[in-house]
């Protein structure tokens, strides 16, 4: 596995690869790499000749009072993991690379940034477009993979891919679970052992809302409040949003017969934890992905 940090030397290499016919696939990370992070590069390896994986702590997609500072940074475990998985090139670049002094231009996706996420964390996918597109044209792969944990930032950077013609395939991978349902995530590492069983609380709503909807359950808000009393069931999480939204547009819906996306976000102490389910539409497989 080569490493690199120069965006010229990066774009070189892919290009070469490319030339050489290599189907290039492009796993873009924050680094502190888990089971999550791992399934999307062996799909990506399972799909591709040519494996990138990004690490880049990208400081435009945090708020003013977010963990920029303390984010995990475990470099060395990272790319060992990487290298295991036979990663091709590990791309670590410098913030002041990315962002050198004086870029003013940045990508803002309109309509489903400004919900869920986009409304709690205000500026957060329009740092996360920008470094995705960025990265896209540094390595420009065929395939770029993402986690449906962030199924928000999937659907926008999904949405953003068909909007300016990048010429590759967004592949959604499926959420990573720990044995308890909690699903894995880099600021799990926060949690206290105590809160670590707390946040198992999150997995435990969306399942109970699952179940009521495989037994017929169509009215979003009688999943809402069922959701709500099993987090209510463990005082020291404190719910952000639960919300039953449409998958593309992920603007709230009434009815879940044509399926929905589930997504939850909730604290436990200072941790902002992230969480959902997809509903399918009636006729098609119900699924509880785990
Ligand atoms: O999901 C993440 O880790 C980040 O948002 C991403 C896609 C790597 C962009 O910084």
């Amino acid at each position: 596995m080569r490493t690199l940090t120069g965006i010229p030397e990066t774009q070189h290499a892919c290009i070469e690869a490319r030339r050489n016919g290599r189907r290039i696939g492009l796993v873009p990370t924050m680094g502190a790499l888990h089971d999550g992070h791992l399934s999307l590069v062996r799909s990506a390896r399972s799909q591709c000749d040519f494996v990138v994986v990004s690490i880049f702590v990208n400081p435009l997609q945090f708020g003013p009072n977010e963990d920029l500072a303390r984010y995990p940074r475990p470099f060395d475990r990272d790319r060992q993991l990487l290298e295991s998985e036979k990663v091709d090139l590990l791309f670590a670049p410098d913030a002041p690379s990315v962002y050198p002094e004086g870029a003013t231009t940045f990508v803002d996706v309109e309509g489903p940034t400004a919900v869920l996420e986009g409304a709690k964390r205000p500026g957060h996918f329009r740092g996360v477009t920008t470094v995705v597109s960025k990265l896209f044209h540094i390595v420009q792969p065929d395939f770029a993979f993402f986690g449906q944990k962030d199924a928000q930032q999937a659907a926008i950077i999904t949405k953003m891919a068909r909007d300016l013609d990048f010429p590759l395939q967004v592949v959604v991978c499926p959420i990573v679970r720990e044995k308890d349902g909690l699903a894995m995530s880099s600021r799990n590492a926060y949690l206290s052992p105590e809160q670590r069983k707390q946040a198992t609380v999150l997995y435990r709503a969306l399942s109970r809302m699952q179940t009521l909807a495989d037994s017929g359950e169509r009215n979003s808000s009688a999943l809402i409040d069922a959701g709500c009393q099993v987090i209510a069931e463990e005082p020291a999480v404190s719910l952000d949003y639960l919300a039953v939204v449409d998958t593309e547009t992920l603007q709230p819906i009434d009815d879940v017969s044509h399926g929905a996306l589930i997504p939850i976000a909730a604290y436990v102490g200072s941790t902002r934890l992230i969480d959902n389910i997809q509903l399918h539409g009636v006729g098609e497989a119900h699924r509880l992905v785990r």
